[in-house]
């Protein structure tokens, strides 16, 4: 067994820990930033990259996406000595744990007729939306976002709570036309412009069958989460963004909170921003 060293001690560093395969003993996280140090992540424990050389390692891992700084990392490593495989998880840009779960969700409600319309409270530019519309492309998909990013409510709320350092007006560079000429199915969309939940109004005597929370705080996704469970069919799914999220905190704890009340367990999607599905039993 290979033993390697993680360099990288945040959000993507914790997801890639869980997704490192046999052959890789993890030896501990490195991370440059010294208040990690002697702290643990994921249950493993967290040090200097200098002190990481001592496990002997014979790879490290960058857990870094962004280009540049994975580059001085690896300029890092080399400096320390270290002359082995610095493995880069570029493959995790390609192939994505969410998208791949939302299909399977969607092959199996497509092929049960699990009834309902499919909905995204969080749409951006439609990244997600498009993949779930080329997926449902039979059903109505409600798309619920304010399209001028986060509203000034409900990051007071995050301020207030430590959730997140989330700023009025994040995600703000969009509009529900860009989105609609990039829906390959755009006659199936209904778009639900402005605050959530009071869009989810003209929603009330809908049936769900799937439904993408992604609105990254804890005052929508609380406000989601009864709105759709409930309007949710036998066998429908919910897919919800950043409940394990280190830099979005609220929307996890919506979810837990949601979850002790209604006695459900949440399944966790090993995808790097820790999305969980809820099903309707
Ligand atoms: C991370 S983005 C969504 C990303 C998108 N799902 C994708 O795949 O690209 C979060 C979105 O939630 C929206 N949002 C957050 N709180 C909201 C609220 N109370 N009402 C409506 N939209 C909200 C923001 O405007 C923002 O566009």
């Amino acid at each position: 067994m290979k033993k390697i060293v993680l360099f990288g001690a945040g959000q993507f560093g914790a997801m890639i820990s869980r997704l490192i395969g046999t052959g890789y003993a993890i030896s501990c996280f490195a991370d440059n930033y010294e208040g990690k140090w002697g702290t643990t992540l994921a249950g493993i424990p967290v040090v200097s990259p200098k002190e990481s050389m001592l496990f002997d390692p014979d790879c490290f891992c960058i857990c870094v996406m962004d280009e540049e700084r994975a580059g001085q990392m690896e300029t890092q490593i080399r400096k320390l000595g270290f002359n082995g495989p610095i493995l880069r998880p570029d493959a995790l840009r390609t192939f994505d744990a969410r998208v791949a779960t939302m299909r399977l969700l969607a092959e199996q409600i497509q092929e049960e007729k699990i009834p309902g319309d499919v909905a995204e409270l969080g749409v951006f530019r439609g990244d997600f939306a498009v993949l779930i519309n080329a997926a449902f492309p039979d059903r109505t998909i409600h798309l619920f976002d304010t399209f001028e990013g986060f509203p000034p409510k409900d990051v007071e709320i995050e301020q207030e709570q430590g959730f997140s350092g989330a700023k009025a007006g994040d995600f703000a560079e969009t509009a529900k036309d860009i989105v609609a000429k990039r829906l390959p199915c755009p006659e199936q969309a209904v778009f639900h412009k402005g605050y959530f939940p009071a869009t989810f109004r003209s929603c009330m005597e809908k049936t769900f069958a799937f439904v993408s929370v992604d609105a990254d705080l804890y005052a929508p996704t609380a406000a989601a989460l009864p709105l759709f469970w409930d309007r949710l069919s036998t066998g429908g799914a919910m897919l919800i963004h950043d409940v394990n999220s280190t830099q979005y905190t609220g929307a996890g704890k919506a979810v837990r909170e949601f979850c002790t009340e209604k006695g459900l367990l949440p399944m966790p999607v090993c995808d790097l921003h820790g999305s969980v599905v809820l099903r309707k039993p």
